[in-house]
Formats: C-alpha cells, sequence, structure tokens
C-alpha cells in the first residue's frame, strides 16, 4: 500500500438506553475487520464503506437494514445514503420498505440513477425491479418492543392528542443506533450511513442520514457519517461542517468537537460524528451518551466507546 494506510471507522449508534458494551463491540469489531479486509483485495475506499454498512444493516444488532426499529404504525421507513468524497456523487434513499440492504439501492442511484436522493415508493420500486433481497420484515424483538411502547406511550384517540404525545414519545427516547461508516485509502474518502429512523416517528418523517451534507457528507479531504436525532444534524448540516473544517485545515478531531458543540449549543440534542481525513486520521464524538466505535488502521484494530466528546486514534 506503499506510504498510504487505509482506514475504516465504523460506529454503531450513539445513546442507546440498554447498550451492552461489549456485545456492541464485539459485533462492530468483526465487521469492520471483514469489510477491511475487502482492501486487500483490491477494493475501494467506496466498496468498504459499503461493505461495513451492508454487514451491519444484516446485523440485528443495530437499528438499520434487518434491525430497524418502526414508525407509529408499526411500518418500516428506513433511509441511506453513500458519498464518494474523490468524485463528489452522492446516492441515498429514504422511507424505504423493501430492501434488506437499502445502503445497495442507495450506492445504485449514486452509480446508475441521474438523481441523489429516491424516496418511499420510488426506492422500493427500484429495489424490487433490480432484484434486490426483500427485508425479511421485523424481528420478534422489535415487534415486541413497538407494542410495548405503543400501550405504554400512545394513549390518546384525537390528533392533537397524537401530535403531542408523539412529541413527548420522542423527547423520551434515547434509541438512535443509526449506523455508519467512514474510510480512506489513497487519498480517496468516502461516507456511508443507514438507518431504521427513530422509534415512533411520525409516518414520512425523514432524517437526517439520507440528506446528504446533515448525516452523511464527503468531500476531498474529509468524510463524515453522524448518529443521534436527526433533526439536530438537518438543522447544522453537521457532517458537511465537519468535513468544511477538515478541508480548510482542521485537524479531525477539532473538526468534529467544533462542529459538536455547534450542534449542542444550537439544538441541545444528542448527536454523534466520526470522521476520517484523506491523511488517514480519525476520530469519534458525541455531544451526550455514549458512541460505540472501531476502527482499522494498516491492519491494527482500534475501539472506544466514546463517553463525553471524544476519542482519537
Ligand atoms: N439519525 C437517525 C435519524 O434521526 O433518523
Amino acid at each position: 500500500m506503499g506510504d498510504f494506510m487505509p482506514v475504516l471507522l465504523i460506529h454503531g449508534g450513539v445513546a442507546r438506553p440498554s447498550y451492552n458494551v461489549p456485545s456492541v463491540l464485539f459485533h462492530l469489531q468483526k465487521i469492520a475487520i471483514e469489510a477491511y479486509s475487502m482492501f486487500d483485495c483490491g477494493k475501494d475506499h467506496v466498496d468498504v464503506v459499503e461493505k461495513a454498512v451492508l454487514l451491519m444493516e444484516n446485523d440485528p444488532t443495530f437499528n438499520a437494514g434487518v434491525g430497524s426499529v418502526l414508525n407509529l404504525l408499526g411500518e418500516l421507513e428506513m433511509d441511506a445514503a453513500i458519498m464518494d468524497g474523490s468524485t463528489g456523487m452522492a446516492g441515498a434513499v429514504c422511507s424505504a420498505s423493501f430492501p434488506k440492504n437499502p445502503i445497495r439501492l442507495a450506492r445504485v442511484v449514486m452509480e446508475m440513477t441521474p438523481h441523489v436522493l429516491i424516496s418511499g415508493r420510488g426506492a422500493d420500486i427500484l429495489a424490487e425491479k433490480l432484484g434486490f433481497e426483500r427485508h425479511p420484515g421485523p424481528t420478534e424483538e422489535i415487534l415486541k418492543r413497538y407494542g410495548e411502547m405503543r400501550s405504554k406511550l400512545l394513549s390518546g384517540d384525537g390528533c392533537d392528542d397524537l401530535l403531542s404525545e408523539v412529541r413527548r414519545v420522542i423527547k423520551h427516547i434515547n434509541y438512535f443506533d443509526t449506523v455508519g461508516a467512514v474510510s480512506s485509502c489513497y487519498g480517496k474518502v468516502a461516507a456511508a450511513t443507514s438507518t431504521g429512523g427513530i422509534w415512533m416517528k411520525l409516518p414520512g418523517r425523514v432524517g437526517d442520514t439520507p440528506v446528504i451534507g446533515a448525516g452523511t457528507y464527503a468531500w476531498l479531504r474529509g468524510a463524515a457519517s453522524g448518529t443521534g436525532l436527526g433533526e439536530a444534524a438537518m438543522v447544522t448540516l453537521a457532517a458537511k461542517s465537519v468535513v468544511d473544517r477538515i478541508n480548510n485545515g482542521r485537524s479531525v478531531r477539532s473538526a468534529v468537537i467544533q462542529t459538536l458543540s455547534e450542534i449542542k449549543k444550537h439544538t441541545g440534542k444528542i448527536y454523534g460524528l466520526i470522521a476520517v481525513n484523506s491523511s488517514e486520521e480519525f476520530f469519534a464524538g458525541q455531544t451526550a451518551g455514549r458512541l460505540a466505535w472501531v476502527a482499522v488502521k494498516d491492519g491494527e484494530v482500534f475501539q472506544g466507546i466514546s463517553v463525553s466528546r471524544s476519542q482519537c486514534n
């Protein structure tokens, strides 16, 4: 690999109340190592982030793909995005329910369509037409939790009640296990993110993940992927802020910390970010809660739980 040391950094989401730290790190480590090994087979920065996210989508530990949480009506509405910093190309899908792996569909949008973001029915039709594997439906555990939440949290029957109850429910849910990956190889960077969104969201709600610049961004020397309450990243364009700072000469650590400070000040919400630069520096941090991450750099594995606001290489 010459002077370049490929790096892959992945996260399993921020602020899950029942976070089983050793278990989450175990799953992340296995996935990071498998995805990273693609560099040895000649695959590039985009292939590796897509693979890492796809493996997390296939693991019900995480809120993405097969482990996706449900909206207020008990439906799947998954979001995903991918971006190649070396070309500036991006692809995303939102509110998709058909594909098992929305990140694959996002890559198809990036590479095979003239579009950037395909939503709902259109995304599902595209996935079906392309012969994508169908989502197996929510896991038993997800269905059980949905039933519990519904009976515990929703009691109103009128529209006003419903809206105020949704606000209350969302305020009390600290479960945002979006997954994401960033990588750097031969000076090229990429980012990918996937999620089932947030529990009990209003049908049709779209979060930060598929909004290019909010939850996912890669350009020139920097790539970032976010997790947490999506609305916080949408009003601050969190991922783009990190990448802009990196391209303006900031270290990855400083770019992430400054962006998190802004998010905290502006929204007061829980949000986490991972980022890399084209010199293979990486960093993970969050405004509150906990963020589990694993990185592989030049074959060496690093891991951590960011508990305050910072962890880095
Ligand atoms: N960050 C995931 C979401 O808010 O949908």
